[in-house]
């Protein structure tokens, strides 16, 4: 059984201090909560005083990127094992926005799963298509080839422990989040292909979130379709109510 996975993608924002701050007080807005995965990415420089804030509580923490060697003369980029020292439990990988500024594609990404399993960090692995795909009616073909070239080589074991954000790339910051239908439709066909490529344990095993303006308003539309196992959350992550209601509402409607 797949409970609810809430992530708050925090991007460039919050100092050490206020991300200190938010988590103290997230710790008591969730405390009651055991039946819902709760997971904050902040910048890499809070990771740590975020993870020592949320220790021993049921908020995990995510780095938003890593370098897939293990150190070296790399400047400017941080590795796995780094980042689980730090405290983080997960790490966000190939987010549209890492792969539209930043030139990622589906071979970095699959070479930051495979480092991130070597270090024993649980990925998230961001997938979706841009508005212009959509409208060419490329979505799932797009879905098909960041699947099929990103998850490359993965063993069945390793694809059921991935969380697979779905995060149409015209959703995202937007706004304008995709209908329950569309993220269904989606979903439904991620679990698909993970059935096809990786077999029916990976499949029921592995979470399939959406992302792109998740709000407290529409979560619980979003959540209930069948194949929708929780959010990322982005700027409506930032405030800690609105988080906290977003956590709750997705426990709510996945009863
Ligand atoms: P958003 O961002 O919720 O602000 O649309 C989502 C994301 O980028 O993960």
């Amino acid at each position: 059984m797949r409970i609810p996975f809430i992530a708050g993608n925090w991007k460039m924002f919050k100092t050490v201090h206020e991300a200190v701050v938010f988590v103290k007080e997230l710790k008591s807005v969730v405390k009651d909560v055991a039946d819902v995965e709760i997971v904050v990415a902040p910048p890499f420089t809070a990771v740590h005083a975020v993870a020592e804030a949320a220790r021993n509580s049921n908020i995990g923490v995510a780095a938003q990127d890593l370098y897939w060697e293990r150190e070296g003369a790399f400047t400017g980029e941080v590795s796995a094992p780094m980042i689980k020292e730090a405290g983080a439990e997960y790490v966000i990988i190939g987010h549209s926005e890492r792969r539209r500024l930043f030139g990622e594609t589906d071979a970095t990404v699959n070479r930051k799963i495979v480092a991130a399993i070597g270090a024993n960090l649980a990925s998230i692995v961001c997938v979706g298509e841009s508005l212009e795909e959509r409208e060419r009616d490329e979505t799932l073909a797009v879905l098909d080839r960041q699947i099929k070239d990103g998850l490359d080589r993965l063993t069945a074991e390793q694809v059921a422990d991935l969380v697979i954000a779905y995060e149409p790339v015209w959703a995202i910051g937007t706004g304008r989040n995709a209908t329950a239908a569309q993220a269904g439709e989606a979903h439904a066909h991620i679990r698909t292909r993970l059935r096809q490529w990786f077999g029916g344990d990976a499949a029921d095993h592995c979470h399939v979130i959406y992302g792109g303006s998740v709000k407290p308003d529409n979560i619980r539309e979003l959540i209930a379709e069948p194949d929708v196992d929780g959010a990322l959350v982005g700027g409506a992550s930032l405030d800690v109510r609105g988080f906290g209601d977003i956590v709750n509402k997705s426990r709510q409607a996945a009863v």
